[in-house]
């Protein structure tokens, strides 16, 4: 039900994996609430090799202190297993909510789960899951499984095949398909980092507030409406849920003044614009008005950000054939 399984491969494999933009729920979705998430086409490739120690672009101290690789090699890469030299490449920028850790993790595990003999995509994902939020402390599995699975998937919410079930904890994540509609999106990173974990914790201290449920409901319906609107390839009404999704991430204090900057500068280019991923810095994700793409792009230049016209990557989590 969920896609081609990732096959074995000997040493030296590269592997590559999307990243993501989130086009509904956000934040919302660490407690359970629905999310739409897009693998965009931008992605990371890893190569691994077998060496004398574990080293990453060539440093073995990075390889110790790289979190998400260091947890990646502790639950797939047993004590006294040959150690692995790792090269990088990404065109996705970090720490901006656009993706590269879940596409970096997701690419590791392909490669690792290769090495180990294969496995089918399900484990897959929920390796890539475990490794990002075992390195992050908090978290969904939104990101990862759009890495995993390529296309558009829907975390809690829609109705297309169902992909795969994850847990953490009391919540419970199920990820299904949503056909991708084929339409052009706009994301621009506002040049502020910013830290996943720290945002969600604010969030969640936002979300304990007596209204907390009630804004919750609110990012529920949003995304609910936002995701039929995409499967019923209405491009108006995307945009409308987009701008209602954006006033609620700014209720609960993740935009940022360098983010509002860009959804502004968006004018009449754009169906409707929100900012994806965790805020407060990071970037924005536009629906840009058919033909107006590149109009939205130089809105964007002007403004300051560093727009990226982007698709549905087609394909999730991979082997690339014959690694240089
Ligand atoms: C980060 O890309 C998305 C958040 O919802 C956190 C998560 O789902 O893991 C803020």
């Amino acid at each position: 039900m969920n896609g081609a399984s990732i096959p074995a491969s000997p040493l030296p494999i590269s592997a590559r994996a999307p990243g993501k933009c989130i086009v509904f729920g956000e934040h919302a979705v660490v407690h359970g609430r629905p999310e739409l998430v897009l693998a965009i086409d931008l992605t990371t490739q890893v190569i691994a090799r077998a060496g004398e120690v574990p080293r990453l672009e060539g440093d073995a101290d990075a390889a110790r202190a790289h979190p998400y690789l260091a947890e990646a090699l502790r639950r797939l890469w047993p004590e006294g297993s040959e150690p692995l030299e790792w090269t990088t490449v990404s065109r996705i920028p970090r720490a901006a909510g656009l993706g590269s850790s879940a596409a970096f993790t997701a690419a590791v595990a392909t490669a690792l789960l290769a090495a180990r003999g294969g496995a089918d995509r399900s484990i897959l994902a929920e390796q890539s899951f475990a490794i990002e939020r075992g390195a992050q402390g908090v978290g969904s599995p939104g990101d990862t499984s759009a890495s995993v699975a390529g296309g558009l998937v829907a975390v809690n919410g829609g109705e297309g095949p169902p992909l795969w079930e994850l847990h953490a904890g009391d919540q419970r994540w199920l990820v299904r398909r949503v056909r991708d509609p084929g339409w052009v999106w706009l994301v621009a990173y506002s040049g502020v980092p910013r830290s996943t974990a720290d945002a969600v914790r604010s969030v969640g201290r936002r979300l304990a507030e007596p209204d907390g449920p009630k804004l919750l409901d609110a990012f529920e319906e949003v995304a609910r409406q936002g995701i039929e609107a995409v499967q019923r390839e209405e491009r108006t009404e995307t945009g409308r849920w987009m701008n209602e999704n954006q006033r609620l991430l700014r209720e609960v204090g993740v935009s940022h003044p360098r983010l509002e900057t860009l959804l502004d500068a968006l004018g009449p280019s754009v169906e409707g614009a929100k900012l994806t991923g965790a805020g407060a810095g990071g970037s924005i994700v536009a629906l840009p008005k058919p033909g107006r793409e590149v109009e939205a792009q130089r809105r964007i230049e002007r403004a300051g950000g560093r727009p990226f016209v982007v698709r549905a990557a087609p394909q999730g989590a991979a082997l690339v054939l014959a690694p240089p």
